[in-house]
């Protein structure tokens, strides 16, 4: 393994987490979320270092781990401590950030010790990119747990280029400011020559901070700090599309399609959620509308079944243990109302499955639905429509996800009004099958013009235009 990179990505997360298993042997799991999904197969195609975390806890006092190779990429892991993960993990980053940037669903807390601890994560990810990266190398740095690293890459190599991209939505001034870090922040994110956002409207919410907070003047894409030019711009994430075609088509997956209709009793309609078990995802009102409509006898259990996969998810925040605690009590209780044997009216299952499974699920599936009370992008929404190769199948989107800006044949919905979701989901339970199609091939042309290869090059594309404008190489 070479010990520099001229591409180097940087996220919390490595692609893989370390588990151990029940005899103490080590293995390694694909990592949860959107982050990976985009991010690996730009990865593989660039032949890059990965910076992140493996998602396990080193020891106090232990030196820095190795780097090694997993699968075909040059992995290097930094090590975090019980503490780190409890302070800079689920604290700042998890129980601040991440309800402040969605909205506030939930209350974000602030703690001193949280932020110190996230300060000193970010500084180890920078020291660690400026250790790996070549004279002039290309460090991307990926979401809302690294944003102060790209300043402080810059005092340590100004030499490199920095892109920055949120998977998360950016909030507006309003929620931001509530940060009692807040000035840190921006000015870490400023760091970066080209920061991008999932969504305009994200990026337009930064650009107006650097002004209200900073007193600096930003034109519509940019800003002027320090004598540069930092670029702000939306680009909109996307998934390996391609992946997902070969995966359809696949004779064991379309296989297992057929026996998870078979084993769900051949129902009329197949409906599904995907989803992290994330109090953002708006999983309890979309079981509701469904428990409603069973309730008011307008669907039946025989006629109409609920799948949901809610993939374990930063299970040691406590508001996490309650989002699972209530969503299960839910299921529980449609299924002891409409339930019968063998025969659930609501199939929960709460683990990471093979990817394979869940392409046979999408394919499977009449109705997907994608409810988030906000949501950066939303790759699910768009794995279910790549996998849709005959133009069959629905997507219920919400308006908050950013993946509903471009799919915009969708269903789209209201998640937090549970009398348009049902009203929804009714219409699209009696849709008419030229109207499906039609919607679904209209998605799918656009996915296959806008995949994640697609979002990749424009953020490459946008630093050498302006890397050519300031008369310095390319990033290629
Ligand atoms: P988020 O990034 O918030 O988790 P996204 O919808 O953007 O939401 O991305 C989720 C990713 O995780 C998708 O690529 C999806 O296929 C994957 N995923 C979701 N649930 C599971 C699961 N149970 N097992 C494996 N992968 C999953
Ligand atoms: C979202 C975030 C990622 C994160 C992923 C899984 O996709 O944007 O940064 O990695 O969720 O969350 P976790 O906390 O398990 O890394």
């Amino acid at each position: 393994m070479s010990s520099k990179s001229d591409f180097v990505v940087v996220a919390n997360r490595l692609p893989v987490d370390r588990v151990v298993d029940a005899d103490g042997s080590g293995s390694w799991r694909r990592s949860p979320g959107g982050l990976v999904t985009a991010v690996e197969p730009l990865m593989r195609k660039r032949d890059g270092a990965w910076i992140g975390w493996a998602g396990d806890a080193t020891p106090e006092g232990d030196g820095p781990l190795p780097p090694f190779e997993n699968d075909g990429l040059s992995l290097y892991p930094i090590a975090l401590t019980e503490n780190e993960i409890a302070w800079y993990y689920e604290g700042f980053s998890n129980t601040s950030l991440w309800p402040l940037y969605h909205d506030a669903i939930v209350p974000a807390e602030y703690h001193r010790e949280w932020w110190t601890k996230y300060v000193a994560v970010n500084q180890r990810f920078a020291d660690a990119a400026a250790e790996i990266a070549d004279t002039d190398a290309f460090v991307w740095v990926h979401d809302y747990q690294l944003q102060l690293v790209p300043k402080m890459l810059r005092e340590l190599r100004p030499d490199v280029r920095i892109g920055y991209f949120l998977h998360i939505p950016f909030p507006p001034t309003e929620l931001f400011t509530q940060i009692p870090w807040r000035r840190q922040i921006v000015e870490g994110l400023l760091g970066a020559d080209l920061v991008g956002f999932q969504t305009p409207g994200a990026a337009a919410n930064f650009l107006r901070l650097t002004r209200d907070l900073l007193q600096l003047k930003p034109a519509r894409q940019s800003v002027e700090v320090d004598g540069r030019t930092v670029r702000v711009r939306a680009f909109p994430i996307s998934i390996d599309a391609e992946a997902f075609t070969d995966l359809v088509n696949s004779p064991d997956v379309i296989a297992r399609a057929e026996q998870i209709r078979h084993d769900l009793g051949n129902p009329r309609r197949m409906m599904l959620g995907i989803d992290r078990l994330d109090y953002t995802k708006g999983i309890d009102k979309r079981l509701e509308a469904f428990e409603e409509l069973l309730d008011d006898g307008k669907i039946s259990s025989e006629d109409v079944v609920m799948v949901q996969v809610a993939t374990p998810s930063r299970e040691r925040v406590e508001q996490y243990r309650m989002l699972r605690e209530q969503i299960e009590r839910t299921v529980g209780r449609i299924n002891g109302t409409y339930g019968s044997v063998g025969n659930p009216a609501v199939n929960y299952i709460h683990r990471s499955l093979p990817r394979e499974e869940l392409v046979a699920l999408y394919l499977a599936a009449d109705i997907m639905v994608v409810t988030p009370y906000r949501d950066g992008m939303n790759l699910v929404a768009k794995e279910y429509v790549a996998c849709r190769q005959d133009g069959t199948g629905a997507l219920v989107l919400s308006e908050f996800a950013g993946a509903s800006l471009e799919l915009k044949q969708a269903f789209l919905v209201n998640p937090y009004d549970i009398e348009g979701l049902k009203a929804k989901y009714l219409e699209v339970l009696n849709a008419d099958e030229a109207d499906l199609k039609k919607r679904m091939r209209a998605m799918r042309r656009y996915l296959q013009r806008h995949d994640v290869m697609h979002w990749a090059q424009t953020f490459v594309d946008d630093m050498d235009a302006a890397r050519e404008r300031d008369g310095r190489g390319s990033a290629r």
